[in-house]
């Protein structure tokens, strides 16, 4: 199975925490050379110095906010300009929107959620599609949730823009498969991240409840009663960005433990 990828550039959005971080880790150790995407410089740099360079990768960072996603696509496209480079791997990931009642969100929640997670993979995409087809190899790969499949209770904004960028991106691969770039979706499951940290604090806030008993109850509805580690979902990620996946475009890849209860 070919999982080298050696003279493949990726483009990783939120690359400094959790699941976009390890993929970042795992696309270097795989050979690839990685742009680091995520807001805050400090931690862009730091993380830069953590990647594989085993290959003599030149990784780099570009500092970027997908709630602006007209801005964030036009550093992505001088960078490209500047540097000379096009890429041939797209992770579109990026922080989740808040937890809460889908009753009790309020409009802007929705128009950021929509920013954030799906225009900005529709003006990262498009730039670099061009690069994808003259490479005659493209793999965008967007991280979104096992809510695309079951909505999960108390993540009313999550839930409706999963839904609407599962669609996106389906829509996006038919349209790009006979040019040998593939579109595919990575669901993650209940991840031990930045972001599983703080939604566990929150459920224990508003129940009255300890952060481990939250945690228990947490794991006790997964089949294999734990927590993913970032690196499981970046696994996933790898596999789908590889010469290996060629033949698999337009799916929903649940990295969930079993959770989620549908196929
Ligand atoms: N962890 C889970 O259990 C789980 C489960 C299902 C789905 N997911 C989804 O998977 C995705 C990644 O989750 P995670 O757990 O890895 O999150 P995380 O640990 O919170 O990390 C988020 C990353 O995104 C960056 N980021 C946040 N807001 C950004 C913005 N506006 N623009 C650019 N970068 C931004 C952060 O860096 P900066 O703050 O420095 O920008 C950080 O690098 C999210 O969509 C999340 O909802 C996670």
């Amino acid at each position: 199975m070919n999982l080298d990828l050696s003279n493949k550039h990726a483009l990783v959005g939120g690359a400094t925490g959790g699941i976009g971080k390890a993929s970042a880790i795992e696309l270097a150790s795989l050979g690839a050379r990685v742009t680091l995407l995520a807001r805050n410089e400090e931690k862009l740099k730091q993380c830069l110095d953590e990647l594989p360079k085993g290959n003599g990768q030149a990784h780099d960072f570009i500092a970027a906010d997908f709630a602006e996603a007209e801005s964030a696509a036009e550093k992505v496209q001088h960078h490209m300009l500047q540097n000379g480079i096009s890429y041939q791997i797209l992770i579109n990931n990026t922080g989740g929107p808040p937890g809460g009642p889908i009753t009790e969100a309020a409009a802007d929640e929705f128009r950021r959620a929509f920013e954030m997670h799906l225009i900005t993979a529709q003006l990262l995409s498009r730039a670099l599609i061009p690069g994808m087809r003259l490479a005659g190899y493209g793999r965008i790969i967007n991280v979104i949730s096992t809510s695309v499949k079951i909505p999960l209770r108390g993540l009313g904004v999550s839930n409706t823009i999963r839904g609407a960028v599962a669609n996106w991106s389906k829509t996006m691969a038919n349209e790009l498969a006979a040019d040998r770039i593939t579109v595919n979706n990575v669901l993650p499951g209940a991840t031990l991240t930045g972001r599983l940290e703080s939604i566990i604090q929150s459920k224990a806030k508003a129940g009255g409840k300890s952060t481990e008993e939250v945690s228990e109850a947490m794991k006790s509805i997964i089949p294999m009663k734990r927590f993913a580690s970032a690196g499981e979902i970046a696994n996933a990620i790898a596999f789908l960005a590889s010469p290996a996946a060629s033949y698999i475009t337009g799916i929903n890849l649940p990295v969930d433990g079993g959770r989620t209860g549908s196929l």
